[in-house]
């Protein structure tokens, strides 16, 4: 576990494993180089300050610091670092950083007080996030040391009071998004439906969490067939997660989310092919990132109340799987007609929308990897909106653009609503061969009544075949910060009701 602590100490006093700071392009110091005395060093290495022009020098004896070692890192042109880029190019810093055990850096101090809050907030994300790695499976001796300090380095003349604040909720959220990267980075053979519903059970108790697991008699009785029929050609029996925190009053109505819960897409009869599908592990990676939200959402004291369903099936071809043309009964009683297996995330989330809307929310939102349609619209790294209400979708983006996790609106365009009109059914799971995304989420609007809802589809940024600068190759924990942010600006009744 790491620490996150605030400090007024100064670059050259502070005592860490390693000192990072900042070089702008040009090779202009950043605050607390010359302090140390290595705005030389930098330039006679011939580094520039271009983005990644690192350099670390070791202590000594001799040296104008305390720490043990420092790393001048380029951060690109200085009209340009701005919170998000600061985030990112300590993130990119993060293996590094773990080998050193202890790190601080003066990141913050580059944006000057107006953004101090936001900058501390980032820096500690940064750091956190962009050391995490997945080490369940390797059985070798770890490469790092776990980084267990991390000390944000700022101006005595901030609040003092608001910038511990801010490293302590980063310190959350990027436990929270950890810990969603773990559950979406297991393999699926380790983690069927029943064990993410365990995970879930013991993160709510460890949380002072309500959870409430539905079985798959219970989902019968329920009437839930979209989760059921999804789940039939598994040996792994569906589930229904149902999270409630209480942060603000009773007679407060409750922001509802969920997410989507596939424990592996193997496609099921309309089976995908081999290329690529050992990722398909990350089709819970909605649902991770919603379990993850309400832990944080938990551990913030959000005032805010909140009720997460959350249904996971896995999705496999065999004898009792559901078939193309198929037609399942929802909750509430809408049919769809199953025209592709593979398009299992609508019909999951289906159910706990309809469930979810009988709650009398306020609004609605969930998240899915729902389909590769919005990955070839947006690219990898570009979640898409598309619901019922741009009030909402605008809250969402600017809570997405202050966690750096990009979010752009789609269409809900009303011509497209027929492309799921069924011949058979009330609506079939697929559209045409155009306009996916769109086709996707409006199978799901068919759900919501008039409740206030958006859709993140996140196909693409939820996992990260590369790594990026906030993580290795694997799960990123996308939405989750973005989530929090959005639950804590309606906790601050930043925008009245
Ligand atoms: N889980 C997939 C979507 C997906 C694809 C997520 C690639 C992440 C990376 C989803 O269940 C799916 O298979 N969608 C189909 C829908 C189609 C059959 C209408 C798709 O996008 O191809
Ligand atoms: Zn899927
Ligand atoms: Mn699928």
């Amino acid at each position: 576990m790491t620490s996150y602590a605030f400090s007024t100490e100064s670059a050259a006093d502070i005592d860490a494993g390693l000192l990072i700071l900042p070089v702008f392009e040009g090779g202009e110091p950043g605050p607390g180089v010359r302090e140390v005395g290595l705005a030389e060093a930098y330039a006679a290495a011939k580094r520039t300050g271009k983005k990644g022009e690192n350099l670390l020098v070791a202590g000594s004896a001799d040296a104008g610091f305390a720490a043990g070692a420092v790393l001048l890192v380029g951060v690109g042109p200085k009209g340009a670092f701005d919170v998000t880029a600061l985030r990112r190019s300590l993130g990119a810093v993060g293996g590094t950083a773990r080998r050193f055990g202890s790190v601080a850096t003066t990141f913050p101090l580059a944006l000057g007080a107006r953004q101090s809050i936001e900058a501390i907030q980032a820096a500690a994300e940064g750091l956190g996030l962009g050391s995490y790695r997945f080490r369940r499976y390797k059985t070798g001796e770890d490469e790092g040391a776990a980084l267990e300090r991390v000390t944000i380095l700022g101006s005595p003349r901030w609040d003092g009071r608001a910038a511990r604040a801010a490293v302590a909720r980063a310190d959350v959220l990027v436990d929270a998004a950890c810990w969603a990267r773990d559950l979406v980075n297991t393999p699926a053979g380790d983690l069927p439906p029943a064990e993410i519903a365990k995970a879930a059970q013991a993160m709510a108790k460890g949380a002072g969490l309500t959870c409430k697991v539905w079985n798959e008699n219970q989902l019968a009785q329920g009437g839930f067939g979209g989760i059921l029929g999804v789940g039939k050609g598994s040996v792994n029996p569906p589930r229904m997660i149902e999270i409630t925190y209480r942060g603000a009053g009773a007679r407060s109505r409750p922001i509802a989310l969920t997410g989507k819960g596939i424990a592996f897409d193997s496609g099921g009869l309309s089976l995908k092919d081999a290329g690529g599908m050992e990722n398909m592990k990350d089709d819970m990676g909605g649902a991770a990132s919603i379990l993850a939200t309400m832990k944080a959402a938990a551990a913030l004291k959000l005032k805010v109340n909140v009720i997460a369903a959350i249904p996971c099936s896995e999705n496999m071809p065999s004898g009792s799987a559901q078939k193309p043309g198929d037609v399942i009964t929802h909750r509430g009683g809408t049919t769809s007609e199953v025209l592709n297996t593979d398009a299992e995330g609508r019909l999951v989330l289906a159910d706990a929308l309809a469930y979810l809307t009988e709650q009398d929310p306020v609004c609605i939102v969930d998240t899915a990897t729902l389909t590769g349609a919005c990955m070839v619209a947006l690219g990898t790294d570009i979640a898409g909106a598309m619901g019922t209400s741009d009030e909402l979708a605008r809250e969402l983006i600017r809570a997405g653009s202050a966690a750096g996790e990009p979010i752009w609106q789609l269409p809900l365009h009303a011509d497209y609503r027929k492309l799921i009109d069924s011949k058979v059914a009330d609506i079939k799971n697929i559209g045409k061969r155009y306009g996916g995304a769109i086709t996707a989420a409006w199978f799901l609007a068919e759900f919501v009544g008039d409740v206030p809802w958006m859709h993140l589809d996140i196909a693409g940024p939820a996992f990260s075949e590369h790594g990026n600068d906030l993580g290795p190759a694997g799960a990123t924990g996308f939405p989750v910060r973005t989530l929090v942010g959005f639950l804590s600006a309606r906790a601050d009744g930043t925008r009245k009701r």
